[in-house]
């Protein structure tokens, strides 16, 4: 472990004070996407861990070594966890009082309100069954996404009335979905927000065996570094996207624009793959709360807005061009290749494929629906749904590509054009295509960014 230390040096242990790895006692709330992947590695790294969940199929199936989401090396320290008795999962049934650990980490949903808002009744309610419930002091930590300020309120409504003294700590995750494993492990830092050194000092020796930074600060202000980190990374997306659009407009080409700028130390070439825009269950989700946030603060986070309008604007753009391509969209049918938000998921969370549909649909187009993880999912009336790409491009006028798939990536193009009809539009919505071997193939290219991939607008 490498600690950077923020605000205080005194907050920090020494690495080779932080005590046996192995130790710790730990309860999650939670077998979501992050409570499950929390579970297994702590388990991993030698942490005696009970999963608590209020669905008793979820229980059922994890307790007989079935994950229940999507996720590279899960089943198998899924499985080692069980077998050497480290991880077990359980339901709410013996009560807090029972459950709870020197350690409860609280993983469950924050989904998005109506309104934007991330909407907190499930932590809320683990956090008041705890405090009302529990005996003995112990450390609770957040690694749901709360907006800022969420921490304090918890501690003033539930904490500061518990029968027994429970220090609080803010412990952000960073978690990719597809590399989630890998992330936990080779995380690029450790947040921990708390005013407690003491439930610091035991979340160092949580994470003993991770080598990362550590980063220690007050609730707020770790509560805040992840919802910034996710607002970050959804402004470069958008803002290489908006650069993408001028590529359109001057005839440049986005992905020479990107690697040049990329190569900026000060700026980094992640994150910078232009296209239709982000999806899933996170940014999406974290922009809107943070704005809603920053409103009901009465400040207007007037940059945010943007990156959520141009996310917005992005992902129906191939509708936009097709319609354009297509005067007669409404007798034609339009393959839509890819429903997870992004590859190595079957995650559909918030994806672009998710409104696109629905707008090729209002246009009067047929759809059909192809994704290799993705179960089977209420597209609408007039969306066939079907198990191979090869269906899925049967008779269809057009393509869009909206996740980056290796296997639409490595498409037989010429065998594409077979099975498409008249004028064969792929629409590379992740600029992902080779697009000379598209168009080689006698296929009509379009791409976002670029040059004169889209030909209905005039281009080359
Ligand atoms: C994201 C963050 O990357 C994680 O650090 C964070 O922990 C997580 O949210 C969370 O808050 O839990 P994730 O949603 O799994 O992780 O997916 P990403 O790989 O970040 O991709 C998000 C979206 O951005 C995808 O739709 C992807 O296609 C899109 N994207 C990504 C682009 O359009 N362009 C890019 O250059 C990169």
């Amino acid at each position: 472990m490498s600690p950077v230390c923020y605000p205080d040096a005194d907050m920090l242990l020494p690495v080779d004070d932080v005590g046996d790895p192995m130790a710790e006692k730990v309860t999650i709330v939670g077998t979501g996407y992050v409570g499950l992947v929390t579970g297994v590695c702590l388990a991993r790294s030698g942490h005696d861990v009970t999963c608590v969940d209020v669905d008793t199929d979820k229980v059922a199936a994890l307790s007989s070594g079935q994950p229940t989401i999507y996720e590279p090396g899960i089943a198998e320290l899924l499985a080692e966890g069980l077998e050497n008795g480290r991880l077990r999962f359980l339901t709410i049934e013996p009560g807090w009082r029972e459950l709870v650990s020197d350690i409860t980490i609280i993983a469950v949903g924050t989904p998005m309100a109506e309104n934007g808002a991330a909407d907190l009744s499930h932590v809320r309610s683990v956090v008041e069954g705890v405090c009302a419930e529990a005996d003995r002091p112990f450390t609770l930590v957040m690694k749901s996404t709360v907006p800022p300020g969420t921490g304090s309120v918890l501690q003033e409504r539930y904490l500061d009335g518990a029968g027994c003294a429970i220090s609080y700590v803010s412990n952000p995750e960073f978690l990719r979905e597809g590399h989630a494993i890998r992330d936990w492990f080779a995380t690029d830092r450790i947040v921990l927000g708390s005013d407690d050194p003491d439930a610091i000092a035991a979340m160092q020796r949580l994470y003993a065996d991770i080598d990362a930074p550590v980063v220690v600060t007050d609730v707020a202000s770790a509560e805040t570094i992840k919802y910034a980190s996710n607002a970050f990374l959804s402004t470069k997306i958008s803002f290489i996207n908006e650069i993408a659009n001028v590529c359109d407009a001057v005839g440049a080409d986005v992905d020479a624009v990107a690697s040049g700028v990329g190569l900026d130390e000060r700026i980094g070439p992640q994150f910078l793959r232009a296209g239709i825009g982000y999806g899933g269950s996170c940014f999406p989700k974290d922009t809107r709360a943070l704005d809603f946030i920053s409103t009901l603060n009465g400040y207007q986070f007037t940059l945010l807005k943007s990156v959520i309008d141009v996310n917005n604007r992005q992902r129906i753009l191939p509708v936009i061009h097709l319609a354009r391509a297509l005067p007669d969209l409404h007798t034609r049918t339009v393959a839509v290749l890819g429903l997870a938000f992004k590859p190595d998921t079957d995650d559909t969370r918030e994806s672009p494929a998710l409104d696109i549909i629905p707008l090729l649909l209002e246009e009067g187009a047929g759809v059909t629906a192809y994704d290799p993880l993705a179960g089977e999912l209420d597209l609408g009336d007039g969306t066939r749904q079907v198990a191979t790409v090869w269906e899925a491009l049967e008779g269809a006028s057009a393509a869009i590509v909206v996740t980056e798939w290796p296997e639409f990536i490595n498409l037989d193009w010429a065998r594409v054009r077979m099975h498409m009809a008249d004028p064969a539009i792929i629409f590379d919505g992740r600029n992902c295509l080779d697009r000379a071997a598209i168009e080689d193939s006698g296929l009509t290219y379009m791409a976002v960014g670029r040059p004169g991939a889209h030909r209905t607008d005039g281009g080359a």
